[in-house]
């Protein structure tokens, strides 16, 4: 039988019932498809870091390593640890650590969803850079307390860095519908976002079937808004991603159906899969968390794993329990009611 070694770390608040869901969908999928899973709990959290001073153990990164991908709930608490100190100490060292230099974030309205906006259908695959820019934590603060502090924090963009990234985003659009718009704000940061730029143009000679465009990255926001059904494969810098991916996620219907993949494409170390959404402490004991985008972002996983047919699977009963209604509406439905109904699709579907 096929085995997955797989890391668990469930994180905080609403990462802990999410993860749990993923894991009961993913065993389900596991003996309808022939493979098990063999998932590994590390307690990793703000709670380990109250009780041991980190939010890993100092070997925590070699752990991980010899992993075939990880599962991550959401990291953060900021009641008892600064959020500078809890995201620095767990996802953004294992991001960095891992290469995982690509965070793929698909957004489309689901069945039955009812997002914001006046249109009812839209695919975006946001191909966030996840691994330098403005998130290369190259910086630091002087005369700090006084009145003549300083802080620096500098963006760090490396020719490398941007034409794997933009590689990656032209290989996803040649799977899709063929277009890729390059986000930028090279009208105002006039080095590293007109490398950027530069780079776009060179990458797409190699890919003369996609339809190119270049964009701000305000113009963009309000593209996402207008006419989102008009985007296809967007590829953007760390911090640009991220808000973006927020945005993506709204108008998704919520941040309960944003599910991500941070991939090492090359697999040279495993791959990291979450929710974009983070542990939520305002609902984190109320059982009304949305599985959906860790379920999805568990389907992500099985599709790198190689497993295709199961992530298909898992992705179709996520689309049934959204047709029946069932967890379509932020807050009303219980997690485990939506769990179930993921589960009981999955049996309907059969093998
Ligand atoms: C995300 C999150 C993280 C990020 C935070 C928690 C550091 O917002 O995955 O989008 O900014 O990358
Ligand atoms: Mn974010």
């Amino acid at each position: 039988m096929r085995t997955h070694r797989i890391a668990v770390i469930p994180g905080d608040g609403i990462g802990q019932s999410v993860t749990e869901a993923a894991l009961r969908v993913l065993q389900a999928i596991g003996l309808h498809e022939g493979f098990s899973l063999e998932a590994i709990h590390f307690p990793w959290s703000c709670d380990f870091y109250r009780q041991t001073g980190a939010m890993m153990p100092p070997n925590g990164i070699e752990i991980l390593r010899g992993f075939d991908a990880i599962l991550l709930g959401a990291v953060g608490w900021p009641s008892e640890v600064p959020d500078s100190v809890s995201l620095h100490g767990l996802l953004l060292p294992i991001r960095k650590a891992f290469g995982q230099y690509a965070n793929v974030r698909p957004h489309r309205l689901l069945p039955g969803v009812k997002g914001p906006l006046r249109v009812d259908a839209f695919d975006i695959l946001c191909i966030r850079e996840n691994t330098e820019g403005e998130y290369s934590g190259a910086g630091g603060r002087v005369h700090q307390g006084t009145a003549d502090e300083v802080a620096v924090e500098t963006s760090i963009f490396t020719r490398r860095g941007i034409e794997r990234i933009l590689r990656f985003g032209f290989e996803q659009a040649r799977t899709r519908r063929g277009k890729l718009a390059s986000v930028t704000k090279s009208n105002a940061q006039r080095f590293s976002m007109v490398l950027w730029d530069e780079v776009t143009q060179i990458v797409a000679k190699d890919y003369p079937e996609i339809e190119v465009s270049s964009y701000h990255v305000d113009a963009m926001a309000a593209r996402m808004v207008m006419n989102p059904e008009t985007l296809d494969v967007v590829v953007a810098s760390n911090l640009f991603g991220d808000i973006l991916t927020d945005l993506g996620a709204a108008i998704q219907g919520g941040l309960g159906f944003a599910a991500s993949a941070n991939i090492n494409p090359e697999r040279t170390a495993p791959s990291m899969f979450e929710p974009v959404h983070g542990s939520a402490p305002d609902i984190a004991h109320l059982g009304i968390a949305n599985p959906i985008a860790a379920i999805w972002s568990a389907a992500m996983m099985l599709d790198h794993l190689g497993e295709q047919h199961g992530a298909q699977k898992i992705l179709a009963s996520i689309e049934v329990t959204t047709r029946w209604g069932i967890g379509t509406v932020p807050g009303r439905d219980t997690t485990d009611k939506i769990t179930s109904a993921v589960l009981s699709a999955i049996e309907t579907q059969g093998k």
